[in-house]
């Protein structure tokens, strides 16, 4: 039999001291189905969907959750050496995993999304989940994601993917703008790979929810989990403003969207322009009426540490619609080699670090204005 151990660092360790984090953990009891795990913010899906390819059979695999890394590498320095340790690495857990793999006596492998360099001494590197069909034996690349090593002692929020890609070209952006619709054979089997977990809501990773073709097979895969889920209430959708704001009607009627989360990210015109945002004002202040008549949950993203910019608009909109929100998504924007466009001169060590607000094009008091109008926002939509 093989050994896999699949390396999961905790959020806690990931993230000392985000505020971000404080701020969930206040809202997520407040929002009917959202579950907070002790360890992670939801089910990591790609040991599930790796777990999935390796079969029962011929695969002793185990779930091992860094929160202290010498305790880890003193963990693995008492398992068998024969043991493939596997991780996915990144910029925000690479520190972490480059110093338990440098220390431990284990063949290593590792995919993600830093450069692979980052590992490269100690470890394998697999671009794809399916490259590990080089490496390993029994790889079965089309086998639908296996959740057995989460259930039974944590609840959660799995993800269900019918399309990947996103057509728009939003500035900081690194999807690709390539739409690539999945089966239903492919939807189906991920819908019943979540028997046995505990979870009341399902989030679509669609990046934006409306415009593959099959976004309609919500309706039967709702149909498919409540089956042999009684708790299931539903599915959260990410989506644009202008998508949610035209298929909003459409999407109440189907009855089986619970929340829809929205890239608003910042409430300013001219911000809007540089990010390439494929929305403008008038279209969020159409949606935000039309959201007020429903009883379905409004999550928006919002976009902090912009340089020379006071989030008043942001912050005003945020109080305005307060009672729409269910709570914000946070992000502190960062800049990618593979971001679809350039909005500043970037090459700060912290410039893909989505956990620290230092970036270098943020002068000491566009950070001071970061945090304040971060700390603003948590309360405005019910934070402390
Ligand atoms: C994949 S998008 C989905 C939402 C939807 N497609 C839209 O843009 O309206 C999820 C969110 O991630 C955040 N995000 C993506 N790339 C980011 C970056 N480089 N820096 C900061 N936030 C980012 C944005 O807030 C974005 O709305
Ligand atoms: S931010 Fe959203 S809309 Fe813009 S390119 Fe990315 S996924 Fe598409």
């Amino acid at each position: 039999m093989n050994k896999v151990v699949f390396c999961q660092a905790s959020t806690d360790l990931i993230r000392p001291d985000n505020p971000c984090l404080d701020y969930y953990r206040q809202m997520y009891p407040k929002n009917d189905g959202y579950h907070m795990g002790e360890h992670f913010m939801e089910v990591p899906t790609w040991i599930a969907v790796i777990s999935g390819m390796l079969p029962d059979e011929h695969y002793e695999k185990s779930l091992h959750v860094i929160t202290d890394v010498q305790e880890t590498i003193k963990y693995f320095h008492e398992q068998d050496e024969m043991t493939i340790v596997m991780f996915s690495v990144l910029e925000v857990n690479k520190r972490i995993v480059q110093e338990v793999i440098k220390d431990i006596p284990q063949a290593v492998m590792c995919g993600g999304y830093v450069h692979p360099d980052e590992v490269s001494d100690y470890a394998i590197w697999c671009d794809e989940v399916t490259d590990l069909i080089k490496y390993l034996p029994h790889v079965q690349v089309d086998a639908p994601p296996n959740y057995n090593l989460f259930k039974g002692w944590m609840k959660s929020i799995p993800r269900i993917t019918l399309s990947e890609g996103c057509l728009h070209n939003c500035a900081f952006c690194t999807i690709s703008r390539e739409l690539h619709e999945y089966t239903y054979d492919q939807v189906y089997a991920q819908a019943m790979s979540f028997q046995g977990l505990e979870f009341e809501l399902v989030y679509v990773n669609d990046k934006t929810y409306g415009q593959a073709n099959n976004n309609l097979w919500l309706n039967s895969l709702f149909s498919v989990i409540r089956e042999y889920n009684p708790a299931f209430q539903g599915f959260i959708v990410q989506t644009t403003v202008p998508m949610a704001s035209m298929m909003l009607e459409a999407w109440i009627d189907m009855e089986v969207i619970r929340y829809i989360e929205v890239g608003v990210e910042v409430v300013d015109t001219e911000y809007l322009k540089r990010m390439r945002k494929p929305y403008n004002l008038k279209q969020l202040d159409k949606l935000m009426n039309k959201i007020r008549r429903y009883d379905i949950g409004f999550i928006p993203n919002i976009i902090f540490g912009l340089p020379d910019h006071d989030y008043k608009s942001t912050l005003h909109w945020l109080w305005w619609n307060a009672d729409q929100i269910s709570f914000i998504n946070p992000y502190v924007l960062c800049q990618y080699e593979e971001s679809k466009g350039q909005m500043f001169e970037g090459g700060g060590v912290n410039d893909t670090n989505e956990n620290v607000v230092d970036k270098s094009w943020l002068s000491a008091e566009d950070i001071n204005r970061t945090d304040y109008a971060m700390k603003q926002a948590f309360y405005m939509t019910g934070g402390e």
